[in-house]
């Protein structure tokens, strides 16, 4: 007897040698001819996949979309996930997943590592030391932002933010957050910070943060949600830290920021059209950056390959409501999860 066939799934890139094994204990895993797919290949060879495996760095739209149409499942290597048509894809009765919870405190950890960069000049003081240009201890030297007791704004209180807020009790913060209201995600801060965190106005959240920290998802409803209005209601010295994705910040209203010492300095570990780092902000003393990496971690990176080989197994099995759906299975009454908002 011939065994039965198996579903065929396309993965985007190589992943860990363990989710893979996930993968090819229940499925015909098709692999990049290298590391990682171009779009070109991603075209040529979506035709017979029943489930694809894609990082937030592959653009499926409705081109992908039309050329695979055997596709049920997407399961997506990142919480992130406005690089999938998720419209499109409820259309046509396909599920998407993505792995949010188990790249929380990685990211709240690097959205600290780069507000205390800023804060406390890091990257500055390395060049000094490096350079030779360390001469003496003075009184005045490099003087920088105090993070204890300082007030901390979060934009967008959901799991990372929730995170990022934990940590900020330890240093002795008032903690201010601003999340999208309903019909949005937000549905509260979990009970140990309860009574800890203060909602407020966006506006007030501004004016009155020393640190201002954006943990937002991506997508056309956040694009330049701080731009140089916002910027402008700042106080003036706050520094600014954006680890959620480069489009909820505009670039040249920062740099321009920046440059005029309207905010102190920034963190970024993301770009608008990343992976260029526009040329202006390189230039900028005041300015820390990393190259979207917040969730790189060992253990991290293995927990989310992990999670999204899982999610296509269940997705593609008959569990797909085990999985961390975003785009739910067209029988769902709920077809299109709101576009996940708790990154
Ligand atoms: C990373 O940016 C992610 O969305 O997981």
């Amino acid at each position: 007897m011939t065994p039965p066939r198996l579903p065929a799934v396309l993965l985007t890139r190589r992943i860990f040698p363990e989710s893979e094994r996930i993968l090819r204990d229940s499925f015909t895993v098709l692999l990049p001819s290298g590391r990682a797919m171009s779009r070109k290949e991603l075209l040529s060879r979506a035709a017979p996949a029943e489930g694809l495996l894609c990082q937030l760095t592959d653009l499926i739209d409705e081109g992908v979309l039309a050329r695979a149409p055997r596709l049920r499942a997407i399961s997506v290597c990142a919480v992130g996930y406005e690089n999938v048509d998720a419209a499109a894809c409820a259309r046509r009765g396909i599920m998407v997943a993505n792995t949010p919870g188990v790249l929380t405190e990685a990211c709240a950890d690097h959205a600290w590592a780069l507000l205390l960069a800023a804060a406390r000049r890091v990257v500055e003081g390395d060049r000094i030391c490096r350079r030779g240009r360390f001469q003496k201890w003075d009184l005045e030297y490099m003087l920088g932002k105090q993070v204890h007791g300082a007030v901390l704004g979060i934009v967008g209180l959901g799991r990372i933010g929730q995170a990022v807020a934990r940590r900020a009790l330890g240093f002795g913060m008032r903690i201010l957050h601003y999340s999208v209201p309903p019909p949005g995600p937000f549905t509260g801060p979990d009970a140990g910070l309860r009574g800890k965190v203060e909602a407020v106005s966006l506006t007030r959240l501004l004016r009155e943060s020393d640190f201002v920290t954006l943990h937002v998802p991506g997508g056309a409803a956040t694009r330049h949600m701080i731009g140089a209005r916002e910027m402008a209601r700042m106080k003036r010295g706050s520094i600014l830290v954006n680890s959620a994705r480069g489009t909820v910040v505009d670039t040249a209203a920062l740099q321009e920021a920046l440059t005029g010492g309207r905010i102190a300095a920034a963190g970024l570990d993301v770009f608008e059209g990343e992976p260029a780092v526009p040329p202006g902000l390189r230039r900028l003393p005041n300015l820390v950056m990393t190259p979207h990496v917040a969730s790189a971690t060992y253990a991290t990176r293995h927990a989310m390959a992990r999670l999204a080989a899982i999610n296509l197994v269940e997705m593609l099995g008959s569990k797909p409501s085990r999985a961390k759906l975003v785009v739910s299975p067209p029988t769902s009454p709920r077809c299109v999860a709101a576009a996940s908002g708790r990154p």
